[in-house]
């Protein structure tokens, strides 16, 4: 006998739900058909939020909290930790000297001789800087100068537009940071120290790829500012472990003719260490000769360095006049 013909039994609640779902499904069907295709879209210019670190980059100069909880986690996830600074394979340690001992006797690995030996090098730069013994002129740790850099940039709030002038800039290790940080042609700097001047310009600049920053670095030990140029005033003047070196009478010259080339109000002047050539005079004394010149004292900061235990003192003026 044939088996009986199946029969599909739907009941009328299960048939409304199918069709509704099956009505529901077409809709968004057809409308998402019917959008615009991004070349024609006329969206929002908000743009969305971008959580990325690179996003905050552009405005923040020191590291954050979740920055050094990165890079913390990379010591850990590679199992690092601090090692003896020994021969071992492919690694010849050198001290600076032995460095240079080898630059001079073998010349580095590969080289030209002879003639062409003058003929395949831009910029010769002296043995000396190329292993960077300008790195040890300060005594305290190189990587000091970016500590400076992150106090003076956030504390006076400059942008990469502002213009920034460095009292006595040494090897750049603080004004590297700016250069790198400003537009071309905005960081200045008066400094009295020949091989440091030559330091900055033939090694530190060119190892850093910022010749194309073009900043105005003069040779000079009196405090005068006129080959600066004018028409313009600084956003920034700032001195690191400078005044303390200089004659009181200098220092007072150079703040006089400083004045005008400060930003009324906002710009500021920093000074590290002490400002003994204002309170060498008495308190009183001090707090009038300053009135004079047109600066006001903003406050004593300190400033903890990222790498070392290590803190810089740092005294704030500006111009209260306009
Ligand atoms: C301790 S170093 C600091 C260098 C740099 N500011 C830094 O923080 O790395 C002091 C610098 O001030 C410079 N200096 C001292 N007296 C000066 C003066 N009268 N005019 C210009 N520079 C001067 C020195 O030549 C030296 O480079």
């Amino acid at each position: 006998m044939p088996p009986p013909p199946r029969t599909v039994v739907i009941t009328v609640p299960t048939l409304i739900l199918t069709l509704s779902g099956a009505a529901i499904f077409l809709f968004f069907l057809i409308s998402s058909l019917s959008y615009p295709p991004p070349s024609t879209c006329t969206c929002s210019t908000t743009k969305p939020v971008d959580s990325s670190p690179s996003s905050s980059l552009k405005e923040r100069i020191s590291a954050s909290v979740e920055d050094i909880e990165w890079v913390k986690k990379q010591i850990e996830v590679n199992g690092l930790r601090m090692q003896d600074n020994v021969l071992r394979k492919g690694i010849n340690p050198r001290t600076r000297a032995q460095q240079l001992q080898d630059l001079i006797q073998y010349k580095g690995i590969s080289h030209y001789e002879e003639e062409e030996a003058k003929n395949h090098t831009s910029f010769p730069c002296p043995g000396e800087l190329l292993v960077e013994e300008h790195h040890s002129n300060y005594g305290e740790p190189w990587a000091g100068g970016r500590d400076v850099f992150e106090f003076l940039a956030e504390n006076s709030h400059i942008a990469p537009e502002s213009r920034v002038l460095e009292i006595g800039c040494g090897t750049l290790r603080v004004g590297l940071h700016f250069i790198q940080y400003l537009k071309p042609e905005h960081f200045h700097c008066l400094e009295r120290d020949e091989l440091s001047l030559m330091a900055a310009l033939r090694y530190e600049l060119p190892s850093h790829g910022l010749l194309q920053k073009r900043p105005l670095i003069l040779k000079g030990e009196d405090m005068d500012f006129t080959r600066f140029g004018s028409g313009f005033t600084y956003d920034l003047i700032y001195a690191s472990a400078v005044f303390l070196h200089m004659p009181d009478k200098l220092v007072w010259v150079g703040l006089e003719r400083l004045v005008d080339r400060l930003k009324p109000l906002d710009g500021r002047i920093f000074v590290s260490h002490n400002v003994k050539f204002c309170s060498r005079l008495g308190g009183d004394e001090c707090s009038r000769r300053l009135k004079s010149l047109g600066l006001e004292y903003m406050g004593k900061h300190t400033h903890d360095s990222l790498l070392f235990n290590h803190y810089e003192i740092w005294f704030e003026f500006r111009r209260f006049k306009v």
